[in-house]
């Protein structure tokens, strides 16, 4: 079978379709659904793109690994914001935002018959990255009674002399867990025992809504000792999702072989956004991203105590823009999440959209106006 043709289906389409009749008839839908920022960049980043736009230098194809500035840039934020030392020259690598990191992770170590350990639920990409690159991704468990973080014996367990990579993401989309220093080095130890690279996929690790100041896994794992790569992004820390910037940060080896992948795949970033993006990370990066963050904190405060009130269950967390909740009892994800559009013109994602361990419960978003999010939290008030 051809690799594109063993990808699983799409698992949004049934709702997708469901909220474009919906949305064509004329009905009032609130959309709290899809994780993309409903608010510009921030004004200055802006501003600077359209400064360094101006500049013919940049017009021409951009630096392969990255440009010198961004990476420079990365190497002293991982420095001051995260403790980490790492190489700008080797151990930096600039991405078209962190999804294309990850689709082309595992061509850097898959061959056909490996196989890849990924998050269930998770976002898909890991799993199609890694058959498209000839793998077999396993799925692990992410369960709430051990608070969406995976057990280190599981892992081990489910690894072979096969796999390749293990793929996890903390802060978690859509679960909203965050990973602490004594996780990140348990699951190190099953890395090194057997032989596979640990991704982190950080696109949400700054996107905390209480000020709290997040770790990079690097901060617990060595990345000169270890095979290890953070996946950071500028795409929900700065409502930057279409602008398309990223970057990779580990061990040389990783970052050096994602290196040579792109190189045969892309040309890189325009280079106006990665130098936009080194500014990002300079000294303003405390205010600009408190400007981010603030409506997030004031949306969820909206949305969860109506949730709560009405008797569903939310998980805590005070990281990611998303609230995850239970769907009442004896009722599916899916028809939860249908049920939602039909009769309250909700849309929000059934959890089984990230992997059968999702199920029983729902994603909100709060990637949406102020007033659709006070709108929607008056919904559910009158859930029944
Ligand atoms: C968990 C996770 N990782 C990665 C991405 C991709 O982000 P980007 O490619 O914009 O950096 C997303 C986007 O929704 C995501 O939810």
């Amino acid at each position: 079978m051809a690799r594109p043709d063993r990808l699983p289906p799409y698992l949004f389409s049934a709702i997708d379709a469901a909220k474009n009749a919906a949305r064509a008839a004329g009905r009032p839908i609130v959309d709290l659904g899809v994780g993309d920022p409903d608010l510009p960049t921030p004004r200055p980043l802006v501003e600077a793109l359209a400064a360094a736009v101006a500049d013919p230098a940049g017009h021409r194809y951009p630096a392969q690994r990255g440009a010198e500035i961004l990476r420079s840039a990365v190497a002293d934020f991982m420095g001051k914001r995260y403790g980490v030392t790492v190489d700008p020259a080797t151990e930096v690598l600039v991405l078209i935002g962190s999804k294309e990191g990850l689709g082309h992770l595992p061509l850097t170590c898959v061959e056909e018959g490996d196989n890849v350990l990924v998050p269930d639920l998770g976002y898909p990409v890991y799993g199609q990255a890694t058959i498209l690159a000839g793998g077999e991704p396993r799925p692990f468990k992410l369960r709430e009674e051990r608070g969406f973080l995976p057990e280190a014996a599981e892992l081990s367990d489910l690894a072979d002399e096969r796999t390749r990579l293990l793929f996890l993401n903390y802060p978690n989309n859509p679960t909203g867990a965050v990973a602490e220093a004594d996780h990140w080095r348990a699951w190190a130890r099953v890395a090194q025992e057997r032989n596979l690279v640990m991704v982190n996929d950080a696109a949400y690790l700054e996107v905390t809504l209480d000020g709290s100041r997040p770790a990079s896994m690097l901060a617990a794992v060595d990345h000169r000792a270890d095979r290890v790569v953070e996946l950071h992004s500028f795409s929900k820390l700065f409502n930057m999702t279409g602008w398309r910037i990223a970057f990779a940060v580990g061990h040389a080896d990783v970052v050096g072989a994602l290196g040579r992948v792109k190189e045969s795949m892309d040309s890189g970033v325009f280079t106006p956004i990665q130098e936009v993006a080194a500014k990002a990370l300079g000294p303003d990066f405390d205010d600009l991203r408190a400007g981010v963050m603030a409506p997030y904190a004031r949306r969820r405060e909206m949305i969860v105590p109506a949730l709560e009130e009405v008797g569903f269950e939310v998980f805590p967390s005070r990281a990611t823009f998303y609230v995850w909740a239970r769907v009442p009892v004896g009722e599916t994800s899916t028809d939860f999440c249908a049920r939602a559009l039909a009769e309250c013109d909700l849309v929000v994602t059934p959890g089984t959209g990230f992997g059968t361990g999702g199920e029983g419960w729902f994603r909100i978003s709060l990637t949406a106006a102020d007033e659709d999010v006070a709108t929607a939290a008056e919904r559910f008030r009158g859930w029944r």
